[in-house]
């Protein structure tokens, strides 16, 4: 599959969740059995090259690709949740929306000490998300330099974000 052919499996829906907004929906990608498993191998590809020894997935979209990539890689899956999902004691950390706050939580056990962790998500936009949970990981132990994500948004400037923190971000198109 080439990358256009990739990028034409991204459905764009005008005007969700608001006017104005034009929403890029993985639903499209991940129904077609090809778009799926080549998106996930070209992000299995980059996380080996990272020395990953674990991946974080966000949830939700970041599971469907977090998991898949980490059964590929052979490594575990870290869930980085929304707040009160987990029935254990968690580290969690808040941060901000373009209107209000929220919250994610992982299971601190869930990382050794010093473990390679590598962020994937299905999107990255003002990068809010993912540099909450490159925060949350090192707090509890994990080196996370690495961020995988099937689309960027450039224009929201969450990559920037992200280097800025010194976490490297590549996505299979943008
Ligand atoms: C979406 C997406 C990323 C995040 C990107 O998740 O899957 O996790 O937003 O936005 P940001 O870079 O501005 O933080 P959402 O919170 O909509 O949750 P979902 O996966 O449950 O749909
Ligand atoms: N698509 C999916 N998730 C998003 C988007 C988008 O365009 N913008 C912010 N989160």
């Amino acid at each position: 599959m080439t990358p256009e052919q990739l990028r034409n499996l991204v459905r764009s829906v005008p005007d969700f969740p608001v006017p104005g907004v034009l929403f890029r929906d993985i639903t499209t990608l991940i129904s077609h059995a090809e778009g799926l498993r080549a998106a996930v191998g070209h992000l299995v590809d980059r996380a080996r090259a990272s020395g990953a020894q674990a991946i974080a997935g966000m949830e939700a979209r970041g599971f469907i690709f977090g998991a898949a990539v980490a059964i590929e890689l052979g490594v575990g899956f870290i869930p980085v949740r929304k707040p009160g999902k987990l029935p254990v004691p968690t580290v969690g950390i808040d941060y901000q929306l373009e209107y209000g706050s929220d919250r994610l939580e992982v299971d601190p056990t869930a990382i050794l000490p010093g473990q390679k962790v590598a962020i994937v998500d299905d999107l990255i936009a003002t990068g809010g998300t993912a540099l909450a949970a490159a925060e949350l990981l090192r707090k509890v132990g994990g080196v996370v330099d690495q961020a995988l994500f099937v689309i960027d948004l450039p224009d929201l400037g969450g990559a920037e974000r992200l280097r800025s923190a010194n976490v490297g971000v590549d996505a299979l198109m943008s």
